[in-house]
């Protein structure tokens, strides 16, 4: 089993760019699959869970290419081009992929099942197969689980579904049924969540109004192949943002960052701790904003994080624990419970590395309060296989006594190809084993 032995670190300078995003690099192979002619991908994520969408689509027919680091061509067949998988198809620890091909394979006229690793197959999967059973798709989930089997030749029809959790993957499943709908589908969010699908839509010809946490589609007669310039992730630039929070005497730079509002929840969050972020070179590429953001040397303290930043930051709690644990006072986060069904649960996953490692904290159903401004001791804790679990624990070593070994880190490929490296170069040190 592949483990992180990161020893104390006295501090980190420079400047990194991180790879590209994992949502919009998911969303512009799928779309680029369904669009007519060409589509070019540059900034893609080649981590393990964007190439097993890669690998996804080209079962269902379509020709992909990799002429280069981060660029994909995919070859669109246009929305009834795909084709029978004639395979199981593998998701591996991706929930955006298995979610969002739910919502497209549940229009398609074949049948398909969905499979993935050892924490997809226990993640919910109702929440996407119970509005897509609504628009008249056939699907089966095991317990609410994967295995996920689709009936191919439904004819769906328009809904208008207001979602009961606030999640990007059921709302972009859904307005992805709703490309093959009669009738126009819409989509109410109880609270802001990424909009990269809408986004990326319009990228590709298709017309939809959002307005006010309302999004409405009506099936389009064709999506048009582009070029997709991905941003880079800033749910991976989240753990060199704490890193340079806790560990920079000079300002320290994350470039080519996608600054999308609605993803920007890490950002306000450590500013209300205290942390002085500033964006610079501001751009937008295709739909989507992009910066560079500089951090510069503050002391963090603990704060209330509001719960309306929570699903704009959803991905990025260990990191924010970790700068929890490093800030003067207390922290306080509620409203997350959507952490216990992620990769793994987060919301445990944390309390029991801070429990190795002594940082005082309390468990809360949905989140955790945090009492911040001690180091780290050294320890072993267990990243439960989650990419973000791992790389929290690596950066704490900016704050620790003595080395952090953390276990089963293999999945940190999934979204960070290549973070120990890039932490390296810039001041950590991270051991990789196994
Ligand atoms: C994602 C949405 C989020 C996020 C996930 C990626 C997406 O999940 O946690 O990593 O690409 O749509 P939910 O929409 O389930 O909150």
């Amino acid at each position: 089993m592949r483990s992180y032995v990161a020893t104390p670190a006295e501090r980190v300078a420079g400047e990194v760019t991180v790879p590209g995003d994992k949502s919009i690099s998911h969303r512009a192979v799928m779309f680029g699959a369904l669009a007519e002619g060409r589509t070019h991908v540059t900034g893609f994520l080649e981590g393990e869970d964007c190439l097993s969408t890669m690998r996804a689509v080209a079962h269902l027919g379509v020709n992909v290419q990799r002429p280069g680091p981060g660029e994909v061509i995919v070859e669109g067949v246009g929305l009834r081009g795909l084709k029978a998988p004639g395979v199981t198809l593998d998701m591996g620890n991706a929930g955006t992929a298995m979610r969002l091909f739910m919502g497209l394979l549940s229009a398609q006229p074949f049948d398909s099942v969905l499979i993935g690793d050892a924490s997809l197959m226990r993640r919910p999967m109702e929440r996407v197969a119970k509005p897509l059973r609504s628009m008249g798709a056939r699907v089966e989930t095991q317990d609410g689980k994967p295995p996920v089997r689709i009936a191919g030749g439904a004819q769906l029809h328009g809904i208008r579904y207001e979602m009961p959790v606030a999640s990007a993957q059921v709302k972009s499943a859904v307005l992805l049924a709703g490309l093959y709908a009669e009738g126009e589908t819409t989509v109410v969010e109880p609270a802001v969540t990424r909009d990269h699908t809408e986004r990326m839509l319009q990228s590709f010809g298709c017309q939809l109004r959002a307005r006010d946490g309302v999004v409405s589609l009506s099936a389009p007669a064709a999506l048009q192949g582009t070029h997709i310039q991905v941003p880079g992730d800033i749910s991976s630039a989240a753990f060199f943002l704490v890193a340079a929070c806790i560990g920079a005497r000079e300002p320290f730079t994350v470039r080519g960052v996608g600054v999308n509002p609605t993803r920007t929840g890490i950002l306000e969050m450590l500013a209300l701790m205290g942390a002085d972020l500033r964006l610079i070179n501001h751009r937008t590429w295709g739909m989507e904003p992009v910066a560079d953001i500089e951090v510069r040397p503050s002391r963090l303290k603990g704060t209330r994080i509001p719960e309306r930043l929570v699903p704009l930051a959803i991905d990025e709690f260990p990191a924010l624990f970790v700068a929890a644990a490093c800030a003067e006072g207390e922290t306080v986060v509620t409203g997350a419970e959507e952490l216990r069904v992620k990769e793994s649960d987060r919301i445990a996953a944390m309390a029991r590395g801070f429990e190795v490692l002594g940082i005082p904290h309390e468990v809360l159903p949905d989140g955790m309060r945090i009492t911040g401004g001690n180091w780290f001791d050294g320890g072993t804790i267990d990243s439960r296989g989650d990419h973000r679990i791992a790389m929290a624990f690596a950066v704490a070593s900016l704050r620790a006594t003595a080395p952090i070994q953390i276990l089963d880190v293999a999945n940190v490929a999934t979204s960070f190809p290549g973070f120990d490296r890039l932490a390296n170069e810039v001041g950590l040190h991270i051991e990789q084993r196994g």
